[in-house]
C-alpha cells in the first residue's frame, strides 16, 4: 500500500472528528493536503486557521471559511502531520519549516490531531531537529545550540519563515527528548524547535494499509 493513500486514510479519519461549529486549526505538508478536501467535501459550518501561506492558499481554494490565526484565541481541534512519532508521543515535526507557528496552533487548541502514514512512528527519535532562529545574533545561537562536540546546526537552504525566522536544522544525540527541548528552549535567539511533547497531543491517527490506528494520549 503507498504511503500517499495511508496519509489520505489518516486524513480522512480526522475530517469526520470535526463538527459543525468547531474551530479548526490547520497544519501544513503533504497529509495535510489530504485533510483539505475531505474537509471541504463534508460541508461543516466552521472556521479555519492556516499555519503556512500554503495551506491558506489550498484551503480557500476548496472554499473553507479561513481567518487570521491572530485573530483566534482557542481551537476546538488542530490537526497536523508529523515527521517523526515516538511510542511515548513525542514528535518531531517541521520538516516544511513551519513548526513554530505549527506549534502555536497545536498549542491553542483543546485537542492536537496528528495524521500520518505508516513510515512515520519511529522507535525513537532522531535528529535532524527542525529550528526556526533569529537572524540577529545568528552566529552565537548556533554556537549555543550546537552545545560543543555533541551536536552541530546547519542552515537550510531555503527562504525565511513568513516571520522572519532563519530555517535550520540539529544535529545530535536525542536520547532524552524532553532534555534537548528544554536545552533548546532556553537558548536565546531560538524561536522554535520541531520537538511537540506528548502533553500537547490528544490523538494519533496512523494509516496503514486501508486502516487507520488511532492511539489517545490526552490525560497521560
Ligand atoms: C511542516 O513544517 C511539518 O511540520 C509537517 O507538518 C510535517 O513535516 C509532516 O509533513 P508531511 O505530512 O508532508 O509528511
Amino acid at each position: 500500500m503507498s504511503t500517499e493513500r495511508e496519509k489520505q486514510v489518516a486524513a480522512e479519519a480526522a475530517a469526520e472528528l470535526v463538527e459543525n461549529g468547531m474551530t479548526v486549526g490547520l497544519g501544513t505538508g503533504s497529509t495535510v493536503a489530504y485533510l483539505l478536501p475531505a474537509l471541504a467535501k463534508r460541508s461543516l459550518d466552521i472556521l479555519c486557521a492556516a499555519t503556512s501561506p500554503a495551506t491558506e492558499h489550498a484551503a480557500r481554494e476548496l472554499g473553507l471559511r479561513i481567518e487570521a490565526v491572530t485573530s483566534i484565541d482557542r481551537f476546538d481541534v488542530t490537526i497536523d502531520g508529523a515527521d517523526q512519532i515516538a511510542p511515548d508521543g513525542w514528535l518531531v515535526k517541521g520538516g516544511g519549516g513551519a513548526h513554530t507557528r505549527e506549534k502555536i496552533v497545536a498549542g491553542a487548541a483543546e485537542a492536537f490531531v496528528v495524521i500520518a502514514d505508516s513510515t512515520k512512528p519511529v522507535p525513537a527519535l532522531r535528529s535532524p531537529v527542525p529550528l526556526e532562529l533569529m537572524s540577529f545574533g545568528l552566529r552565537a545561537t548556533i554556537r549555543r545550540v550546537a552545545g560543543g562536540a555533541s551536536g552541530t546546526v546547519t542552515l537550510r537552504d531555503v527562504p525565511l519563515s513568513p516571520d522572519g525566522g532563519v530555517i535550520a536544522d540539529y544535529r545530535g544525540p536525542v536520547k532524552d527528548p524532553a532534555e534537548l527541548a528544554a536545552r533548546l528552549s532556553s537558548a536565546p535567539g531560538v524561536v522554535a524547535h520541531g520537538l511537540f511533547p506528548p502533553e500537547m497531543v490528544a490523538v494519533v491517527l496512523v494509516g496503514r494499509g486501508e486502516s487507520v490506528e488511532r492511539t489517545d494520549l490526552a490525560g497521560r
